[in-house]
């Protein structure tokens, strides 16, 4: 019998600190950079985002996500053999210990689940699922932990208008279980290093000290052109491999980064707005974390329901870019 991954449980967080654009523009106006709540609403479709406190790091973002997923899914803790975090601000500069063995320890798993992270940036929730499903499909794991977590607040140079307008803080989780139904129906997954250079952090650790900069860095009109071009095509990928028409699709539950580029991606696919979930608004671009908060909002508000039909994807930095096609 043919074993498929199915989403047993969302969960959610965001940190509790709101900014919006008009007490942002304020800030950055005490530094004499100029911008405003009408600019950043009409380019971007962001009117506010949260901020981690200080003293908090993405696993304890995860950690509030994940504890809600499985409250969700009716699991405890020790129930989960396999985490998988997808984040590109990890607690730990080099990235270790991972941010997954953070949020093991502090889930207080002790059952020797592994626990990875997976970097592919605003693609890294649609990455980290379909690592799930293939450990789900092969045998090798029944209950996998899948969690995107960022607090890009920390990466963010408020002095560069251009990008510390558009990124937040949060987190998203979800339990993928075997089961003899689906659950996911097709994983398309792309990367293209040529493009690395127009989002990245440019700079590395060198003997004790940060060469370059440690702050993101984005072109972003080179990023928006990519965006739309590439998020049409990997979506009709998944319905291909799963041979299934856009018309079967409930919900698209895309990567949060731009309202433009989620509604260009919509009308290309022949899908309604309405059934588009929409949280860039509130949430700014949380990176890995956006899909599933997205995702756990439609399904605690009721719109996503059982049996339903969900086209995730996005597009992230690498160049990285992927889409996940599930039955709820
Ligand atoms: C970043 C983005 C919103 C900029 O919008 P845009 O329409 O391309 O705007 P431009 O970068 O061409 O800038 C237009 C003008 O606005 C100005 N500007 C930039 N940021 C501003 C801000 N926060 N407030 C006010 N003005 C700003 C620019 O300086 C420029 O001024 P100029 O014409 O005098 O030089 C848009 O390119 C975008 O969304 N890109 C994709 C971002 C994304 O999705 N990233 C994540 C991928 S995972």
């Amino acid at each position: 019998m043919t074993t498929y991954s199915k989403i047993v449980g969302t969960g959610s967080y965001l940190p509790a600190k709101r900014v919006t654009n008009h007490e942002l523009a304020a800030q950055l106006a005490e530094q004499g950079i100029e911008t405003s709540d009408e600019w950043i609403v009409t380019r971007s479709g962001i009117s506010a985002r949260h901020y981690a406190e200080p003293d908090q790091l993405s696993s304890d973002l995860a950690l509030q996500a994940a504890q809600r997923a499985l409250e969700a899914a009716g699991m405890q803790p020790n129930d989960i053999d396999l985490i998988i975090m997808a984040t590109s601000t990890p607690d730990h500069l080099g990235g270790f210990p991972s941010t997954a063995c953070v949020v093991q320890r502090k889930l207080g798993i002790t059952n020797g689940a592994p626990a990875m992270d997976v970097q592919a940036v605003c693609s890294g929730f649609v990455y980290a699922m379909s690592v799930a499903d293939s450990f789900i499909k092969s045998g090798a794991h029944k209950n996998v932990l899948v969690i995107g977590a960022e607090v890009f607040s920390r990466i963010l140079d408020f002095k560069d208008r251009t990008t510390c307008v558009l990124f937040g803080d949060g987190a998203g989780a979800i339990v993928m279980s075997a089961s003899q139904e689906p659950g996911v129906l097709a994983t398309k997954l792309h990367a293209d290093g040529s493009h690395g250079h127009i989002l990245c952090v440019p700079g590395s650790v060198n003997n004790g000290t940060v060469a370059g900069s440690a702050y993101l860095y984005m072109d972003g009109p080179a990023v928006f052109k990519l965006a739309v071009s590439l998020l049409d095509k990997v979506a009709r990928e998944a319905l291909e491999a799963a041979r299934m028409q856009s018309t079967e699709v409930d919900w698209l539950v895309p990567h949060q980064a731009n309202i433009r580029i989620m509604q260009g991606t919509a009308k290309k696919m022949g899908l309604p707005l309405e059934k588009m979930v929409v949280t860039v608004a509130e949430h700014g671009n949380t990176s890995a974390a956006s899909i599933p908060l997205a995702l756990d909002q439609a399904v605690r508000d009721g719109r996503i329901q059982p049996g339903h039909t969900v086209m995730m994807e996005g597009v992230g930095g690498g160049f990285t870019w992927g889409a996940v096609l599930v039955r709820m």
